[in-house]
């Protein structure tokens, strides 16, 4: 016989732990907009685990994912407002609002992994956390996910001439908007889980993404195309209420930090591999038609974006100008 057993269910509900010392535990709601199995949904499940462990459970992280709650449009008022405590959208969605943070989506800003590092936990991320310091957000930390890649679903991109006269979904961001332009191709800005039904239904022919992104929202449903470019880097801002935050005992405060720091370094190890995993379904699954760009390729599409720095320094100013172009340069970049 298939069904409950009423005692069962009873004592179930006696031992939850949420019903016990509820008004002692503190509940921070966490929305995002990625799958579960994605850098992001790992890393703040890393958190969510390291800060009950470390505050013996007053704490509980409250994770909705997916865009459930909030999604990419109204996420950022949401946490203004303390509607949730908790947000990561992606740097370019920050740089709406801050356009200093757009410098970490220049194209082809970074040659490798390490020299995204050595940006988000240097000079340049200790400064865009800071030029929150007025806002009702607090910076926690910049979590990783990885380098984007294009799809496409009538022709493949191969050099920069190939996007002319196409329309991609981007994400918002002056930086994002301007390296298509560019590349004379139109853009709609789109929130990460339209993206999707807009591909489907051919309103834009294609977009740009981490492999972990295309993987989890199945884009490669109905694109054909899959360019590994690894053109620019996508990553986020974790950010809290201010009012929350201020409003927390110091040794939560601590807890907090110490919590996010260590899930930063989990992130940090483990996107590379997670996006590979992701890489590995695609290719197996076999339906996207992949091509690598060759070094003249890339160096062709790099050129092609030069003029996108020039409009971005204006935002950004040359100090951090700068810092970025020190960090290319010891790459011999
Ligand atoms: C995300 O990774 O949070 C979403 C990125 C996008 O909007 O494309």
């Amino acid at each position: 016989m298939i069904g409950f057993d009423i005692g069962e269910i009873a004592s179930d509900t006696y031992y939850d732990d949420e019903q016990e010392g509820l008004e002692e535990q503190i509940i921070i709601r966490f929305s995002h907009v990625t799958a579960e199995n994605t850098p992001k949904g790992r890393t703040a499940s890393k958190f969510a685990e390291l800060l009950e462990d470390k505050t013996n459970g007053k704490v509980k992280v409250h994770i909705f994912p997916n865009a459930i709650l909030y999604n990419d449009t109204n996420e950022w008022e949401a946490v203004q407002n303390g509607s949730v405590e908790m947000i990561a959208p992606a740097t370019a969605k920050i740089s709406r609002h801050y356009p200093i943070w757009q410098i970490l989506d220049l194209p082809f800003a970074f040659p490798n992994y390490q020299a995204v590092e050595e940006a988000y936990e240097g000079k340049i991320g200790e400064t865009l956390l800071d030029r929150l310091e007025h806002t009702n957000v607090k910076g926690l930390d910049l979590w990783y996910n990885g380098f984007k890649q294009i799809t496409t679903q009538e022709s493949a991109i191969r050099t920069a001439d190939d996007f002319s006269r196409l329309h991609f979904r981007t994400m918002p961001g002056p930086v994002i908007q301007e390296q298509f332009n560019q590349l004379n191709a139109s853009t709609s800005t789109l929130s990460f889980n339209k993206t999707y039904h807009n591909l489907e239904v051919n309103f834009v022919d294609g977009q740009e993404n981490t492999l972990s992104n295309i993987n989890t929202k199945k884009f490669y449903e109905h694109q054909q195309y899959l360019t590994i470019s690894n053109h620019g880097y996508l990553g986020y801002g974790v950010l809290m209420n201010r009012d929350f935050w201020n409003g927390l005992p110091s040794k939560i405060q601590e807890s907090i930090h110490e919590a996010i720091h260590e899930a930063t370094e989990w992130g940090r190890r483990h996107a590379i591999e997670i996006n590979d995993q992701h890489a590995r379904e695609i290719r197996l699954n076999q339906s996207l038609e992949i091509y690598t760009l060759s070094a003249e390729e890339r160096a062709q599409w790099r050129q092609a974006l030069r003029p996108v720095y020039i409009k971005a320094e204006e935002a950004v100013g040359s100090d951090l100008m700068q810092e970025i172009k020190t960090i290319r340069e010891n790459y011999a970049y």
